[in-house]
């Protein structure tokens, strides 16, 4: 099962895409702002953003972001439309508790909770998640994650999703640790995270449109921050770095438009649109703000440069997509451990007798 490995295939483009009605207004129509927040944060360029922890992290916790949260949600069940589970891939049977770090608004906590009624579910976010009604099974709660865990149970799975640039490449290995340490041995960890960069694999986004500048600003902010953006592709081996075995994967195209002929695609293209429409300017703020070149920008610089990519994002023309990627793997069993070790010195003592 090592290294499980399914490309996307290149998404077929729908031809009829610019003579529809269906999606002309309706699919550019803003999603209604979700819930309201139990504490106050921090107000800066706008935006809101948490306190809890010391240390900044790069996107507000607002209504504004929520929404986000909520789309980003569905793109990745919509993605994942075909499975009789869309939530998770691990191979996890009858779970009794289950952890999802960095929850957000909960969603994914909460659809898990439904789903496994006899299994705890808790999620955990540095910001109140605003939802005033929960599964009876799953617990929403505050808490720094990179700081040193609390709970008890051995926990089955524990999932994150979206946490791009919420840690430096320290504070990410000493999460997976944690990881480890937390799960039960046979339990797996699931990570599903996205690109930041705009990718056409035609040449129907021109060579020098804004959107392509898109991913290279951030990610040279990501890195003068020290929050790495590359997350997607750092997965893999920050699993097997601690410890982790039968590491699979699965990589996705999402669609940023509904130019996709394929309906799932063209669905998930649609919530992607609203995705990044209404995440862009949280996503960029802090970053351009704090870390932007050749100095770092103004709010109202960042506002411009984001209505600017929100008009580009608007032309279905664009085949355009974010490469994501869903990675699990398990926490080996105690025997497997040992024979490892033991595998590990007969190399050693083979090397030194050489
Ligand atoms: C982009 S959101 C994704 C939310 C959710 N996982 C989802 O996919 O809908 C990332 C979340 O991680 C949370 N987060 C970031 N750093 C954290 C930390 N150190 N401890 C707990 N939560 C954190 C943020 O507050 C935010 O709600």
């Amino acid at each position: 099962m090592d290294n499980t490995h399914e490309p996307e295939d290149k998404i077929a483009v729908d031809p009829a895409i610019h003579l529809t009605k269906v999606y002309s207004d309706d699919w550019q129509s803003e999603t209604t702002s979700i819930g309201s927040s139990l504490y106050r944060g921090l107000e800066e360029n706008g935006r809101r953003y948490q306190t809890l922890s010391q240390k900044e992290y790069l996107i507000p916790s607002d209504e504004k972001q929520f929404e986000t949260y909520e789309a980003g949600h569905l793109v990745a069940l919509v993605m994942d439309s075909d499975y009789d589970n869309p939530l998770f891939r691990a191979p996890v049977k009858n779970p009794k508790h289950i952890l999802d770090l960095g929850t957000g608004l909960g969603n994914w906590a909460i659809d898990v909770a439904d789903m496994f009624p006899e299994a705890t579910i808790r999620g955990v976010d540095l910001f109140p998640p605003p939802v005033t009604w929960v599964p009876p099974n799953c617990i929403l709660e505050v808490d720094n994650i990179a700081e040193e865990w609390t709970w008890n149970e051995p926990q089955d799975l524990i999932h994150m999703r979206i946490m791009i640039g919420a840690f430096d490449y320290n504070e990410w290995d000493r999460l997976y640790k944690q990881c480890y340490d937390n799960l039960r041995p046979g339990g797996w960890i699931e990570q599903l995270e996205a690109s930041p960069y705009v990718e056409c694999d035609d040449d129907s986004l021109p060579e020098d449109n804004i959107l392509r500048s898109w991913g290279p600003a951030l990610s040279a902010c990501g890195e003068r921050a020290n929050r790495p953006l590359g997350t997607i592709d750092m997965m893999q081996d920050a699993f097997r770095k601690a410890g982790f075995v039968d590491i699979c994967e699965k990589e996705y195209k999402w669609p940023l438009g509904p130019w996709a002929r394929d309906q799932k695609y063209k669905e998930a293209g649609t919530v992607n649109y609203h995705h990044w429409m209404s995440g862009m300017e949280g996503w960029a703020m802090w970053l351009l703000c704090k870390f932007g070149a050749p100095e770092p920008w103004t709010q109202d610089e960042v506002i411009v440069y984001v209505a600017k990519l929100r008009n580009e994002l608007k032309n279905p023309r664009y085949h355009i997509y974010e490469r994501a990627r869903r990675v699990w793997a398990r926490k080996p069993f105690p025997e497997e451990i040992a024979a490892r070790d033991r595998a590990d010195s007969e190399r050693v003592i083979l090397k030194i007798e050489e």
